[in-house]
């Protein structure tokens, strides 16, 4: 599924771009942005607060995953 329609961007670009570390900044939006889109900036914005809430579920995800790996060795 195409999310940003103004750069061809699509939902499992922006997860490969997560997978691949670019959400690992403090400015991860930008990041995964930049490295799904070549380069290109954002034209009209639409589709950044999507990419905003997939960054966000991949970092509880992941936060969720971390936890449980912790209680396995505790
Ligand atoms: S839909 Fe993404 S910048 Fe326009």
């Amino acid at each position: 599924m195409y999310i940003c329609l103004c750069n061809a961007i699509r939902e499992r670009d922006i997860k490969q771009a997560l997978m691949d570390g670019h959400g690992n900044t403090p400015h991860a939006v930008s990041a995964v942005y930049h490295a799904c889109s070549d380069g290109e900036k954002p034209q009209c914005c639409s589709c950044l607060q999507t990419i905003k809430d997939i960054v966000s579920d991949h970092k509880s995800t992941k936060a969720a995953y971390a936890s449980c790996k912790e209680m396995e060795t505790a």
